[in-house]
Formats: structure tokens, sequence, C-alpha cells
């Protein structure tokens, strides 16, 4: 069957990742994140053509579409950034972090900036607890601590 969104080179990265793992069920979250790599969104469509694919009921996969915020919430901007709220970023103040890079992208938790560059979002223990406050913009990890507005500002500009 052809799929419209499971491309040839999306197809060669579930095949790796179920050849990977011993059960089937665990490639779906890597696959979804090669769908939200490719389209910045996760089509409806898709969900029924990884099920299909990977021959696992449609409603486990939505599932775990709707558990994890990195799925569920839509990416329309051109960039992404993900700031870990976990305790130890918590306690190196990511606030602090966040209102500076809001004030710079003119964008809001949840919310795309007006110019479509820019989308933000809080998420969980990134894994990179030694540099919290610890932020991604596309897949691109940051360490935040002793961050100046400057050097801030610089990081920033790289992503037109
Ligand atoms: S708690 Fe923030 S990266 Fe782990």
């Amino acid at each position: 069957m052809a799929y419209k969104y499971l491309t040839e080179d999306i197809i060669q990265k579930i095949d790796e990742y179920r050849n990977k793992f011993p059960y089937k069920e665990q490639a779906i979250i890597p696959s979804l994140h090669e769908i939200l790599e490719k389209y910045r969104d996760i089509p409806e469509k898709s969900l029924e053509e990884l099920a299909e694919y990977l021959k696992v009921p449609l409603n486990h996969i939505e599932g775990i579409v709707s558990f994890y915020d990195m799925f569920r919430f839509k990416k329309n901007a051109r960039h992404h950034i993900r700031i870990c709220r976990n305790l130890p970023c918590h306690l190196a103040n990511y606030q602090s972090l966040l209102e500076k890079i809001k004030e710079l992208t003119n964008a809001d938790v949840g919310k795309s900036s007006a110019d479509g560059r820019w989308y933000i979002e809080l998420v969980e223990c990134i894994g990179s607890c030694a540099i919290a406050p610890a932020f991604l913009i596309d897949n691109d990890l940051y360490d935040g601590s002793n961050l100046t507005d400057e050097e801030l500002k610089k990081i920033l500009e790289k992503y037109k």
C-alpha cells in the first residue's frame, strides 16, 4: 500500500526501530518523532498509516499521542523552543530564562509568535540536568546557566 505520510525515508527509520527493539510497540514513540520532525506536526492520517504499518491498534497510538505533550502540541512555527521545568531546572531558575526568551521572541508558552518563527513549550526533564536550566531549540541543546542576554540573543539569531 502506498502511504501519504510514511515516506520512504520515514519507513526506513521505522524499520530500523522495529529491528532494534524486541517489541514492535517500542518503535511507536521514535517513529512518531520522525513524523513530527518531518511535518512539524502529527497529521491525523499519519497515525492510521503508522498503525497499519506496525500492525498495532490505532487507539494504542492515539493514546500515546494524547499522553505526551510533545506530540499533542502542534508545532506550526518554524522553530520550536523547549525549556525544561523539572526540579533541577526549576532550582536553576528556568523561569528567568523563560521570561528572557519570551521577551526576545515575542512568543508565549503554547503560542507561536505572530511572525510564525517561534513556538515555546515547557517540557519535562530532557536528560541534561548538569546544564540546568537546559533548553532545546529544534534539536540543538543549550546550557541556560550563566547565559547573558547578549549570548541568548546571538543564539536566537541563528534561527531565521
Ligand atoms: S531537570 Fe531539566 S534537564 Fe533534567
